[in-house]
């Protein structure tokens, strides 16, 4: 029986990863890179007309009523699901998968041993093929992730607890991981 699980489980891990040449993992890589890139930049330039506009009393908002929408609207022009993940969650509508999670910590081991973290294609046991790459925390994030009294007025931190009171994505510091993009291929 132990022997024929195993056999069911590597035939399948096997039949899973035919087809998905190195070419066409690189495929994956490129679109998925764009993807983010696309998404970081959507996100990033409405954010900051925001704060422009507002700053965080505004931008805050902003994120709350409009980020998922974003990545909703990126998600059907690119033909994939578009995601952020994280293991330190300020939106409660986000539901991190273990994979991610893995994913992340990993980035953070990657980071700790001064490796470069280089975005990961992968063929899950469905045949859907993922696209994972890390979300690095810039010095502009910090306004709204920093620490508190230091990189992050008391203000901003407490309309972010007001708007989201199981926040815990704040203490950030510049180039750690803040979490994941994580695409999956229609
Ligand atoms: C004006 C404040 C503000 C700034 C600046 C800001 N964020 Fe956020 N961030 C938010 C809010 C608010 C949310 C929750 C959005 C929601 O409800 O979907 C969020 C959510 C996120 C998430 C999704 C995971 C989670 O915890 O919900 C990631 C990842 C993230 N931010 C990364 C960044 C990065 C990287 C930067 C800098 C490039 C940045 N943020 C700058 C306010 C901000």
């Amino acid at each position: 029986m132990k022997q024929l699980l195993l056999i069911l489980f590597f035939g399948s891990f096997i039949s899973c990863n035919k087809g998905f040449s190195e070419k066409e993992k690189q495929e994956y890589m490129v679109k998925g890179n764009e993807i983010a890139q696309a998404s970081f930049n959507e996100l990033s330039t409405n954010l900051m007309t925001q704060m422009k506009a507002g700053g965080p009393a505004k931008a805050i908002p902003f994120c709350k009523d409009e980020a998922l929408n974003i990545l909703d609207e990126l998600s059907k022009k690119h033909n994939a699901i578009v995601k952020r993940s994280s293991d330190q969650l300020r939106s409660c509508k986000i539901e991190p998968k273990e994979r991610e999670l893995e994913v992340i910590e990993a980035y953070k081991q990657s980071k700790e041993n001064g490796e470069e973290l280089l975005p990961i294609v992968e063929i899950d046991l469905e045949n859907k093929k993922h696209f994972y790459a890390p979300i690095i925390v810039q010095a502009k994030c910090l306004t709204c992730h920093g620490k508190v009294n230091e990189t992050m007025t008391v203000k901003t931190d407490s309309i972010i607890k007001s708007i989201y009171p199981f926040d815990i994505a704040t203490g950030y510091s510049e180039g750690d991981v803040r979490g994941v993009w994580s695409i999956t291929f229609n």
